[in-house]
């Protein structure tokens, strides 16, 4: 045991994790740290980034460190990585892209009231059950597109050489979810039009270009109005989309960097803020596959899906 965190602490040296002031991200970061790497807590907010920081030390893990971040802000972006390169850090190990929203908005309490039996939710089967609680606007739709997909796509490529510098091959962990899947285990599709579908499915013929697009195309229809006659997802559309395209880019980011372990995983249908404390496992739980990834040996899967801790289908 003590020789595993010995490993650990020299392969896997420095981490960075995205939205880790509460949530999966909080417990990620706990998780990593007391495996022995030295991880930067980072959040939008710095006071309720200071404060879980500052948690972390109480707790006895003073290898965490605090950098503001918001994933949607460039300057932000460009500031950790100056953070990390002017500390003693020189390069990164490991990144965690974990800051996400829902993009829609709710009547919480209206939800709450209504019960809905997690198997029902996860089986996307409460969807006609929602729709007088959950509103998906173009507003909320196109700031979550930012922080799902392209929060991650800039971090990422504003921290790349960094991770380029790590020597083990660096970890990229993008946290996605279920309602990303493209396969068709649920009675709704996540992507019912089977043209796109097969678009984003297909690796040897995707590319960024291909994956904005479609969700520039997204965008307008919510902005028309045609979310359900194009073919989009009517559960969480802004956030189904945002995770499928997400996948896409994390098997593309994966092929082009074949010398890092590059994942994204489904952390299960977690308690936290972000469904409005409707999930059943603990945060604990839900930081098990994107803690797995972060840790992964040489040799480890790449340009893989992940439910928790299980490799599963697209
Ligand atoms: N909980 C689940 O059941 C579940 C299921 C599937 C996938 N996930 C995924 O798991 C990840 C973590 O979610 P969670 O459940 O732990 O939710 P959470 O408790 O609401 O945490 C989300 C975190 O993301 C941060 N964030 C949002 N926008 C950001 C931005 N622009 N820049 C930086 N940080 C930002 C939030 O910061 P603020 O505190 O400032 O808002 C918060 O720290 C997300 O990617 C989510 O999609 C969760």
């Amino acid at each position: 045991m003590v020789c595993g965190s010995a490993q650990l602490q020299s392969r896997f040296g420095y981490a960075v994790v995205s939205g880790a002031n509460k949530g999966i991200g909080f417990e990620t970061v706990r998780q990593l740290a007391a495996a022995g790497a030295t991880v930067v807590l980072t959040a939008r907010n710095q006071k309720r980034g200071v404060e879980a920081a500052n948690r972390l030390h109480r707790s006895g893990l003073s290898n965490v460190l605090f950098h503001q971040l918001d994933v949607q802000d460039a300057q932000s972006i460009h500031s950790l990585a100056l953070f990390i390169q002017t500390r003693r850090f020189q390069s990164l190990d490991i990144l965690v892209n974990n800051a996400g929203a829902t993009g829609v908005e709710v009547d919480e309490d209206g939800l709450r009231a209504k019960n809905i039996d997690p198997e029902i939710w996860l089986a996307g089967k409460a969807v006609d059950m929602i729709q007088d609680v959950m509103k998906t606007t173009y507003e909320a739709a196109k700031e979550y597109i930012q922080t799902n997909y392209y929060g991650v796509k800039n971090l990422t490529e504003g921290l790349l050489p960094l991770l380029q510098r790590s020597i083990s091959g660096a970890r990229v962990v993008n946290v996605s979810s279920l309602r990303g899947e493209l396969s068709c285990v649920v009675m709704t599709q996540r992507v019912p039009d089977e043209r796109r579908r097969r678009e984003l499915g297909d690796i040897d013929t995707l590319t960024e270009e291909k994956i904005e697009r479609i969700l520039r195309q997204f965008l307008q229809d919510v902005q028309r109005g045609a979310i359900e006659a194009n073919g989009w997802q009517k559960m969480l559309p802004a956030y189904s989309i945002s995770k499928v395209t997400l996948n896409a880019y994390t098997r593309l980011f994966a092929r082009k960097h074949p010398d890092m372990c590059v994942n994204c995983v489904h952390p299960g249908y977690v308690d936290t803020d972000l469904n409005w404390h409707t999930g059943p496992l603990t945060v604990e739980e839900g930081a098990r596959g994107s803690v797995m990834l972060a840790l992964l040996p040489d040799g480890g899967p790449t340009g893989c899906y992940f439910d928790r801790t299980n490799v599963a289908c697209f």
